[in-house]
């Protein structure tokens, strides 16, 4: 092994493995020509993080150990950008490119201008800012002026550095650049994998991958997603010895601190160089392994750039050419419906196989039944489907002039294609009301059942139930109290202890009352609160199945909606059935009054409290009986303010709700008062310890 370093040694080695570890990411995210492999990178860190932990003095925020860890936002800050991220407008035919460069010629008095031009990335825009080549602030475009502050989820993307490099050019003393956050395509789609994997929806396409993962309020995820970034402008600089007079320029500059740009950025002597260099980029899209949808033409002089200056959202100096959208001709066979995992039904085109540049497309989504009435599609018509960055091919036009007559018109069915039950309608979507038996919907209803929140029954997750759906062990929700502990262990998850476990919890989760069961059952709209309220009116499952609109729209919470998803629920016969054979299994559905001091009370939390999590103080409130809702409305009794509340604080104000801090807080819980008890029984108890004990004595 390594001989122990004295502290001097250490620094000396911490500040060598920093400056090599940032100098192989330049040279693999910049360069693209890495020197030396995954695992000797790995290697370096390792040794970094390892000395970092044995002298955490040296530990520096733009460290290269430094990009995780940061602890989950409340909301994301405001914050204004150093001038406003411009859009661009955009242009899709030669003629309009060559008008743009006749009137940027035309206003700048000269024969011939330059062009920088770039891929345009089809991402998501944000600006970074440098102070003394340090990494300080990151933020999205938001409107333009004013974005949310994502400093430490753009930290986590690898290809930022988090200090400059000097080597070639003075470091700047502050530094605005923008640039785009992109999901490569083969991470999109291992994403989108996982997603469906774990039961949740998978996302539309890279660019709204790539923007969710950014706007995840806890850091800690964004890191777990692979986000890429490009560089593209200097919004500011300032610094001796810097002089940028081109965009050209401007590039090779941000390339040397260290900045990713694109390694197809070209300089353009004139127009026609970058009409050229559109039609190679539109040849070039189909290979790359990232979405782009045009190319970016800006003026190349930055003095050009500003005598031309800026509309009121974009500049006259720069415009998006774009591509056409990957479109081709063919001819829907049928349309068919699917049934997705929350039981909405959606109509899909099976087309006549065509091949949209490279990819055969034999399907297409057509959303919903307004899509096609808008359209209107009609089974036997030649479309047009495209391709537009998103997976799911879309049907974007009817060739009308190619009808015959013979083209039949497309209805809604009024029964789940999968299940048989019935079909509602809502908004502009269909649902299935077969909840609890339609083996669609199958996966997640048993899911949701099992939840923490729901019936709880632990051991009763994702990958379980996937299985035990998989292997046909579980076939209607009534089925997980069918399992038996000789069903699991032929199952390649389970052995004895763990089969032992998950047949416990589904044996206790037979006595969680009426509240949860009726949350349990997933009936659309109706909530933990809703099902707790629900409970306490009609005391029974069977009072509830029989209830009319008109009872439920009664009480005050429930509005229309939820009457209805309520009463459609209910009305289905198969649902009905499934609540009967749980029954017969033994799942206790009777109402038990709640007991606690803070009974049916309903709470909302914003700001940070000193002395416990949130999730603490939801469990806290839960056991008394209470309720924790996410947003404030006129239901909510209290609102509980910590530090630096968000927006909910304003509202709560504005409905005139009552408004209480931690101490008053603890006082309702009885908090206060205990602990002086323990005080007095000469037990001083932390409050941590006092959590403990308060939940071990409930
Ligand atoms: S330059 C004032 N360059 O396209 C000009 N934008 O439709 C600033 N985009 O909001 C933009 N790739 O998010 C520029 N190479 C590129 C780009 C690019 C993608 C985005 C950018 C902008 C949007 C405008």
């Amino acid at each position: 092994m390594e001989k122990k370093l004295t502290r001097e040694e250490a620094k000396k080695r911490i500040e060598w493995l920093r400056k090599e570890i940032w100098r192989h990411n330049y040279l693999y995210y910049v360069l693209n020509k890495p020197e030396i492999s995954d695992e000797e990178y790995d290697k370096l860190m390792e040794e970094l993080r390892r000395l970092e932990e044995q002298f955490p003095e040296f530990i520096t925020p733009d460290s290269p150990t430094q990009r995780v860890g940061a602890p989950p936002a409340k909301e994301f800050k405001t914050v204004r950008h150093v001038k406003p991220m411009l859009s661009l407008d955009a242009v899709h035919k030669e003629e309009e490119i060559r008008a743009f460069d006749r009137r940027v010629k035309k206003e700048l008095g000269v024969e011939n201008v330059e062009y920088a031009a770039e891929p345009k990335l089809d991402g998501l825009s944000v600006e970074l800012i440098y102070e003394d080549g340090r990494y300080v602030r990151g933020s999205t475009r938001g409107d333009g002026v004013n974005g949310e502050d994502v400093t430490e989820n753009i930290k986590t993307i690898r290809a930022v550095p988090l200090v400059l490099r000097d080597e070639e050019i003075p470091l700047p003393k502050m530094l605005a650049v923008r640039g785009e956050v992109i999901m490569h395509i083969k991470d999109f789609e291992e994403l989108n994998k996982e997603l469906i994997q774990r039961g949740e929806e998978p996302l539309a396409n890279p660019r709204n991958a790539a923007a969710g993962s950014l706007r995840r309020l806890d850091p800690n995820e964004t890191a777990q997603r692979p986000l890429d970034i490009f560089f593209y402008e200097i919004m500011h600089v300032e610094g001796d010895g810097i002089k940028i007079e081109t965009q050209w320029e401007a590039l090779q500059a941000l390339k040397k601190w260290g900045l990713k740009i694109n390694p197809l950025a070209k300089l353009c002597k004139n127009i026609e160089e970058a009409i050229e260099y559109h039609h190679e980029m539109e040849k070039k899209r189909e290979m790359l392994d990232y979405e782009i949808d045009g190319v970016v033409i800006k003026v190349n002089h930055l003095d050009y750039q500003e005598k031309l200056g800026a509309k009121t959202r974009s500049p006259r100096w720069a415009v998006a050419y774009k591509f056409p959208p990957r479109k081709e001709e063919t001819q829907i066979l049928d349309i068919v419906v699917g049934v997705g995992r929350t039981g909405i039904l959606t109509p899909v085109a099976l087309l006549k196989p065509v091949d949209v540049k490279g990819v055969t497309v034999s399907r297409a989504t057509l959303h919903n039944e307004d899509y096609i009435k808008e359209k209107d599609i009609r089974i036997g018509d030649w479309v047009r489907v495209a391709r537009a960055g998103d997976v799911i091919p879309e049907v974007v036009e009817v060739i009308k002039e190619k009808r015959t007559g013979k083209e039949k018109e497309f209805r809604m069915p009024k029964r789940c294609p999968v299940c048989g039950s019935h079909v509602v309608k809502e908004g502009a979507y269909y649902r299935c009301t077969g909840g609890l038996s339609c083996p669609a919907q199958l996966k997640r209803s048993i899911e949701h059942f099992a939840s923490k929140n729901a019936m709880d029954i632990e051991g009763l997750g994702g990958k379980t139930v996937e299985l035990l759906v998989e292997k046909g062990l579980i076939k209607r929700i009534s089925d997980i109290y069918r399992l038996t502990k000789r069903d699991l262990l032929h199952l390649p998850r389970f052995a004895e202890k763990s089969a032992k476990n998950l047949i416990e919890a589904i044996e206790k989760s037979k006595n969680k009352g009426l509240a949860r069961l009726i949350f349990a059952l997933g009936i659309p709209n109706v909530g933990e609160h809703t099902a707790r309220i629900l409970a306490e009116k009609f005391k029974s499952i069977d009072r509830l199945m029989n209830a009319t609109e008109a009872e439920l729209l009664a009480i005050k919470e429930i509005g229309p909606e939820t009457a209805s998803s309520i009463v459609n629920f209910f009305r289905e016969e198969r649902n009905r059935k499934e609540i009967e054979e749980l029954k017969k299994l033994g799942v206790k559905m009777e109402y038990e009054e709640e007991k606690g001091k803070l009974k049916g009370k309903v709470f909302v939390f914003t700001g940070a409290l000193k002395d416990f999590t949130r999730e603490e103080a939801k469990e806290l409130v839960e056991k008394e009986g209470g309720i924790v809702a996410n947003s404030v409305s006129r239901n909510v009794d209290y609102v509980v303010v910590g530090e630096k509340p968000g927006s909910k604080y304003e509202k709560a104000k504005e409905l005139g709700l009552k408004i209480i801090g931690e101490e008053e807080f603890k006082k309702l819980l009885g908090i206060e008062k205990k602990e002086e008890k323990e005080e007095e029984r000469g037990k001083i108890l932390t409050l941590d310890e006092f959590i403990k004990m308060k939940r071990n004595t409930k």
